[in-house]
């Protein structure tokens, strides 16, 4: 969370543009005249159970609706979390007692579709990755949102650790000198729940990669281009709710960034990757992110979704130190109680919405670059440095 005061706040703001954007918040935080965001849940399946806890303890947030098509779960988490109201319908849930956010927790396939009605009822909205199944789907929701005066944002909240700001701010003062080169790693061996992970427009670089790609380019500015590789490596599994079925989506992706001014990272993510910390991740004391430069490399220790310390090798300091060796307060799930805090303070969050739809355009970009064997042009860009 920005942790600008107010009046530094109004200053900064001076910019052109952002002066709108303040006004808008403020003018969220008045007309909802209370202390906390109306807040509405749809999709109670597995992350619900992860999202709801942080909510139900945020002194920004009231819980008012929960909704699944599966109303069972709907009516679990209602009566879990205190829920007082729960429907089987987005419709429903739209034409229920009144909210100002919703939050999308759905199969990734229908997070498009859901939060462009939750934005034509005039709700504000969090979606999980992907905000939508495109970059052009997800640029038309925003650009729908701002015509309504209302605000969008999705996952992940990678941005908000303290070990994001220590190596964005590192990498600023030119710690490791010029920056040459980075990777970054995610996987394990696949949900075993739910079988839209697999299927058409599911897949490892939405439910995966997506964290290692707001890293790195939260971390070393949007990307210009991208080459990637896809791939299916276990064309069958047996998930929970559908049995055995056919894999449609990649479980396996490789893919390079071209920051500019010669910086290349590469990221791989994919649902066949052995790992003992497994889907809870639990226990992961290596780094995932490694970032070089001329007079040194810096790594980020654990996942960047749970991260806890930075290492640092430098050409004065050869030795290999460790700081923030403490995940702080971060938690990944964090980033619709941050949203809730934001529009009740009128502050702007670190999360933005085009850093978003940048990475939704390079993973669209990635599987175009599997498809044409071709290096894919980037159009997109998002406010830089993040912090
Ligand atoms: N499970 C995790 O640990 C985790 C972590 C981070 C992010 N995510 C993301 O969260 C999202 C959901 O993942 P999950 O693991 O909770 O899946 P899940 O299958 O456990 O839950 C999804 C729920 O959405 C419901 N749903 C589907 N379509 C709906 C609709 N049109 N209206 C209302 N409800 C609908 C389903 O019935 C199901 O209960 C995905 O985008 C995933 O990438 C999951």
């Amino acid at each position: 969370m920005n942790t600008l005061s107010r009046k530094d706040f109004l200053q900064h703001t001076a910019m052109a543009g952002a002066a709108v954007l303040l006004s808008n918040l403020k003018t969220f935080a008045s007309a909802t005249d209370e202390k906390k965001i109306k807040v509405a849940v749809i999709g109670c399946g597995s992350v619900s159970g992860v999202y709801l806890p942080h909510l139900s303890k945020s002194p920004f947030v009231e819980l008012v609706s929960v909704c699944d098509i599966k109303f069972d779960r709907a009516e679990k988490r209602a009566k879990e979390f205190n829920v007082p109201n729960k429907f089987p319908h987005i419709d429903q849930l739209l034409a229920g007692p009144k909210f100002d956010l919703m939050i999308t927790l759905t199969d990734m396939q229908v997070h498009g579709m859901l939060n462009k009605q939750a934005l034509n009822a005039g709700r504000n909205v969090w979606s999980e990755k992907p905000m939508a199944n495109t970059y052009k789907e997800g640029k038309a929701l925003l650009d729908l949102a701002k015509s309504k005066n209302l605000r969008i944002w999705g996952a992940p909240a990678v941005v908000n650790s303290p070990q994001f700001a220590f190596m964005s701010k590192a990498l600023r003062e030119g710690k490791i000198g010029k920056i040459a080169a980075a990777h970054a790693h995610y996987g394990h061996t696949g949900p075993t729940w739910s079988a839209f992970f697999y299927e058409e427009l599911g897949g490892s670089l939405p439910d995966l990669g997506v964290y290692n790609i707001a890293t790195l380019t939260g971390l070393l500015g949007p990307a210009k281009s991208v080459v990637g590789m896809t791939s299916i490596v276990k064309p069958e599994r047996t998930v929970d709710d559908k049995g055995t079925i056919t894999v449609k989506a990649e479980d396996n992706a490789m893919l390079l960034l071209d920051h500019g001014n010669g910086i290349i990272s590469h990221v791989m993510s994919g649902f066949n990757y052995f790992d003992p910390y497994g889907h809870e991740g639990k226990g992961q004391e290596k780094p995932s992110i490694l970032i070089y430069g001329s007079e040194g490399n810096m790594s980020l220790v654990g996942y960047d979704w749970a991260p806890w310390g930075v290492d640092m090798v430098t050409k004065d300091h050869e030795k290999s130190q460790r700081f923030l060796p403490d995940p702080g307060t971060y938690v990944w799930q964090e980033g619709a109680s941050k949203i809730s805090e934001a529009l009740i303070n009128g502050t702007e969050p670190l999360i933005n919405v085009e850093h978003a739809l940048h990475v939704l355009e390079i993973i669209e970009g990635t599987r175009a670059s599997q498809k044409t064997g071709k290096r894919i042009e980037l159009k997109s860009k998002f406010k830089w440095p993040v912090v």
